[in-house]
């Protein structure tokens, strides 16, 4: 798109899609073949070997799926982005660069159930090594840092408490370690907050979220800053020492500031295999379009909610982080300040039953495990998404047993709250 700055909903219309240089197609096409013929075995070799940059199988780069990081890139401010199969694969690709077996990370103790999971074991069998710190104390991440720390992981607007971490605070702690704050960004997206403007090195997304936006595609993505200086040998190898899977190429003298980026391509994406399809790039790309548009409704529409439900006598608590008498109203002003995101939980006065009669009773909210559907959704976490959680890690990260947490849609308001008011009349039955 030129040297121009664009305005962000410019780039969520334009960026990474120029039309097709073959067909003139304006939406970008799916690229749906698996491989690319080669000029000669010259050129063949030098795609393999990195010398020259092009499309080589699908597993590794995709047209569609370049599109989409090239979009990716430019909401968030970064200089490039690896796009992955689900949001789960980009926290793998994230650390892949920066991990060798008994490295560790400091990671927020309020996270998705499914990242709580995903780091307090499965990282194990690689021998990634992590602490989960206090995310509402900053010190918490300092205390808990060890000369193997690698990287800091906090969610910004975290999943589902309406928790907001001070990412400012967070990051001057990475930089003082000299690592990368790394913000799992799904539930806020780059339209509400900017963790490049904190000082965060590096985001990740569930693009299955609000980034697509109709629950109709799985995706994920990491993008990067630039502005982390990734070549320190002894810290991290993998970037700054030669790689023996590329006769010995230094991925940061020959890529500089893209050898984060071109990592997770040529060695992440080709080794693990984590690539996401471009039927679902395309469906994300499209999503996209209309983030901005889409973003200030959820906000506008979970404000107003979340009002109505924190004066409804059925309802004991609210943690939704717009509403002033949140802790994390203050937070939220500084970091969100174009909203606080449409995920939140209420606490129902009747408890554990009252909270599964609620959930059952609703019939504009669909019950299920997602977020970030255009559609308003329900769900019980404590017996869903952090099922698999110690009931002490469930309350740690807001999802205790008389939670109920909600996605608020793009509904007419006055239906929404209809369908919650007969919903807390039933499970107060
Ligand atoms: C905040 C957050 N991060 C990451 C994930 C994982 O994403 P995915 O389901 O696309 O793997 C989720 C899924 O719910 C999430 O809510």
């Amino acid at each position: 798109m030129g040297d121009k700055t664009y305005g962000f909903e410019t780039l969520a219309l334009h960026a990474g899609a120029a039309p097709d240089s073959a067909t003139g197609a304006r939406a970008t096409p799916i690229y749906q073949n698996t491989s690319y013929v080669f000029d000669s075995a010259e050129h063949a070799a030098a795609l393999f070997n990195l010398q020259e940059p092009g499309f080589i199988y699908s597993r590794l780069t995709n047209p569609t799926v370049s599109a989409l990081a090239e979009r990716l890139a430019a909401l968030d401010d970064g200089i490039g982005a690896v796009v992955t199969a689900s949001g789960h694969a980009a926290q793998i690709l994230a650390l892949l660069p920066l991990m060798t077996p008994g490295d560790h990370i400091v990671a927020a103790d309020k996270l998705y159930g499914g990242s709580i999971n995903q780091m307090a074991h499965t990282f194990r069998k690689w021998d990634w090594r992590v602490d989960f710190a206090d995310a509402t104390d900053p010190e918490d991440f300092r205390r808990k840092l060890t000369p193997r720390t690698k990287a800091l992981f906090v969610e910004c607007l975290a999943n589902p408490g309406g928790v907001v971490v001070d990412l400012e605070a967070i990051a001057r702690v990475a930089d003082e370690a000299e690592i990368p704050l790394i913000v799992d960004n799904t539930m806020a997206t780059p339209y509400l907050c900017r963790p490049f403007d904190w000082g965060a090195a590096l985001a990740t997304y569930s693009t299955t979220k609000f980034l697509q936006g109709q629950g109709v595609a799985l995706g994920g993505a990491v993008v990067d800053s630039g502005r982390f200086d990734f070549a320190k040998p002894e810290k991290f190898p993998a970037l700054a020492k030669p790689a023996p899977e590329y006769h010995d190429l230094i991925f940061c003298e020959t890529f500089g500031d893209l050898a984060y980026t071109i990592y997770g391509q040529a060695v992440g994406l080709r080794d693990l295999g984590p690539t996401q399809q471009p039927m679902n790039a395309f469906l994300t790309l499209l999503g996209i379009e209309t983030l901005p548009l889409r973003m200030e409704r959820h906000c506008a529409n979970a404000h107003t909610v979340a009002e109505f439900l924190e004066g409804h006598a059925q309802v004991a608590r609210v943690n939704y982080a717009g509403l002033k008498s949140s802790p994390y109203n203050a937070l939220a002003q500084k970091y969100l300040p174009k909203g606080a995101g449409s995920v939140f939980t209420i606490e129902l006065a009747g408890g554990f039953e009252a909270a599964k009669r609620f959930v059952e009773s609703l019939e504009l909210f669909s019950h299920l495990a997602n977020i970030g559907d255009a559609k308003s959704l329900v769900l019980h976490p404590a017996s869903t998404t952090h099922n698999q959680l110690t009931p002490d890690q469930q309350r740690t990260a807001g999802a205790g047993p008389e939670m109920v947490r909600l996605s608020i849609g793009l509904e007419t308001v006055a239906d929404l709250i209809d369908d919650l008011d007969r919903g807390l009349a039933k499970a107060a039955a």
